[in-house]
């Protein structure tokens, strides 16, 4: 049978005229036929971008001091491991992985590494330290835009032959993510909405409370106004 292709995928899945950019991205993705689902894991030398820990083995190293400088951390555990490179670097066997995809999966238990697919899965309820790279960037974001007086956001549109983008009115949980971040209202200016990382972050605290998180991403800046 030939696979599904993405854009009837979304057509059968949502009989809307649009979905929202956060809902685009995480099928994008995340879905059976997601970016991150394919046949090999994309943060590597023969996929598609490289990562830090993928460049130099000094990435890890730096983390495996820090960790012996600090007394005795248990229960460490990586989300969004990728190919496992960065707990190879590290070097610490008892590191246990949370890794979404299912492709990355395979790498990881290839190479002995402990793997669930959600922090929900976890077993322990503790943990000195959850570190991560790159994972907060691919947690699907909304995109905000402000015009005329108002704030807007970008969707898909879900036309008969292809795929657009348009603008709707935001909803109330993002505009209140806007105002609580004080985002400037700059004319024409795209800008990531963030509402899901929160939740993300708010549910691995929830869940084990680590005594000390460390993240490494890299997003845009916003200079303070007047
Ligand atoms: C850009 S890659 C980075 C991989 C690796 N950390 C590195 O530096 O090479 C992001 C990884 O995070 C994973 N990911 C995204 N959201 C996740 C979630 N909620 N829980 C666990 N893993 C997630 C993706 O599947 C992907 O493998």
């Amino acid at each position: 049978m030939p696979k599904q292709n993405f854009f009837s995928y979304l057509h059968e899945k949502y009989e809307t005229e649009f979905i929202y950019f956060d809902t685009f991205m995480e099928e994008a993705l995340y879905s059976q036929l997601g970016f991150f689902n394919t046949a090999f894991v994309r943060s590597d030398k023969e996929g598609d971008f490289l990562t830090s820990p993928e460049v130099s083995e000094y990435f890890g190293k730096i983390i495996r001091n820090w960790i012996n400088s600090e007394s005795n951390l248990k229960n460490i555990i990586e989300i969004g491991s990728g190919t496992g490179s960065l707990i190879e670097q590290i070097g610490i066997k008892e590191i246990t992985s949370v890794e979404l995809s299912s492709t990355a999966r395979q790498e990881l238990i290839k190479k002995g590494i402990k793997t669930h697919s959600t922090i929900d899965e976890l077993i322990t309820k503790t943990s000195d330290l959850i570190f991560g790279n790159e994972i907060l960037d691919n947690i699907p974001c909304s995109i905000g835009l402000y015009r005329d007086e108002g704030w807007y956001e970008k969707v898909v549109l879900l036309e008969e032959t292809s795929l657009a983008y348009g603008l709707r009115p935001i909803r109330n949980e993002q505009l209140d993510w806007v105002n609580k971040n004080n985002i400037a209202p700059n004319e024409d200016y795209e800008f990531e909405i963030q509402v899901n990382i929160d939740k993300f972050l708010n549910s691995v605290i929830k869940k084990i409370n680590p005594r000390k998180i460390l993240l490494f991403d890299y997003g845009y800046e916003q200079k303070k106004q007047g």
